[in-house]
């Protein structure tokens, strides 16, 4: 799939990994609808990347909200390739807290909302959207070849889990079990949308520089920066968008997960 002149909806992508890939995607020539809670950064965004980007504010969880993110993309770039869902969030609490009183179940939750009901949201939008696209065109064009067709690459959703769903730490019971979720997810849709000619991807990655990670003391991090093999330091945001900008790319990459991480196993 060519990123030049496509058109993605990436999800947090007014900071951190989601910003990393709204560049790199613009940079190739792509368009792309960021879907934010934060308003300012992303119309930062806006102002300066230009016509190739829209800003809406959008909640993941909002199934209003997304698909109103997922026709403002259809108006103003005449429909969609794709989506990055970069959205989520961190809920640390262990299960038992000093006095072994029970973890706050809300928290819970909204994490495993945001981070697995949004992203599944997000996918069952977008690949709704792709389909009715592929479906009109099929329809114009009386003449299509059917096999040509069938080996048409049409769309791709790319999920973010983390290595939080393999190696959860104590107190990552939320994330860890979110983004567990959105690991399953992977399978199942990608073979459900095949017959669409959508692929489904999911990127899980290690400790990455985003304002995410840079909220956490400076001791931590570096503690952090130790525990990966090599390279010995955080992941830049630009090195998940380039795995993103290939797998947009690479038609044969489907139905899995890929752990970029510098060989971290968190303890
Ligand atoms: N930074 C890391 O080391 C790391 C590691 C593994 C996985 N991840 C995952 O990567 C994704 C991006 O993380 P990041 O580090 O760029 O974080 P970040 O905090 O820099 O960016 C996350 C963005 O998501 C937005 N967001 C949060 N909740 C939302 C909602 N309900 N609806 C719409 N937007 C919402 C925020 O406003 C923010 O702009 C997250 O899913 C995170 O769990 C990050």
């Amino acid at each position: 799939m060519q990123i030049e002149n496509s058109s993605f909806l990436v999800t947090g992508g007014a900071s951190g990994l989601g910003e990393a890939v709204v560049r790199a995607i613009t940079a190739q020539g792509g368009n792309v609808v960021i879907a934010d809670l934060n308003e300012a950064a992303g119309q930062a965004l806006v102002a300066e990347l230009g016509a190739k980007v829209r800003f809406t504010r959008c909640d993941v969880t909002n199934g209003d909200e997304v698909q109103a993110a997922v026709q403002l993309a259809e108006q103003d770039f005449g429909g969609l390739q794709g989506s990055i869902n970069c959205a989520g969030i961190a809920v640390v609490q262990k299960l038992l807290d000093r006095d072994n009183n029970p973890a706050d179940l809300e928290a819970f939750s909204r994490g495993v909302n945001i981070n697995l009901v949004g992203s599944f949201n997000v996918a069952r939008l977008v690949a709704a959207s792709i389909a009715r696209r592929v479906a009109a065109t099929n329809i114009a064009s009386s003449d299509a070849n059917q096999e040509t067709e069938k080996n048409l690459d049409q769309g791709v959703i790319i999920n973010t889990a983390s290595v939080a769903a393999f190696d959860g730490q104590v107190g990552q019971a939320s994330y860890a079990s979110s983004k567990a979720g959105v690991v399953g997810l992977t399978l199942p849709l990608a073979r459900e949308l095949a017959r669409h000619g959508i692929r489904v991807m999911t990127i899980a990655p290690g400790v990455f520089g985003t304002p995410m990670m840079n909220s956490i003391p400076e001791k931590a991090r570096e503690q952090l920066e130790l525990a990966v093999p090599y390279p010995k330091r955080l992941g830049a945001p630009s090195e998940f968008a380039k795995l993103v900008t290939h797998i947009i790319d690479n038609a044969y990459l489907n139905g899995e997960v890929i752990r970029l991480d510098g060989a971290i196993r968190m303890t």
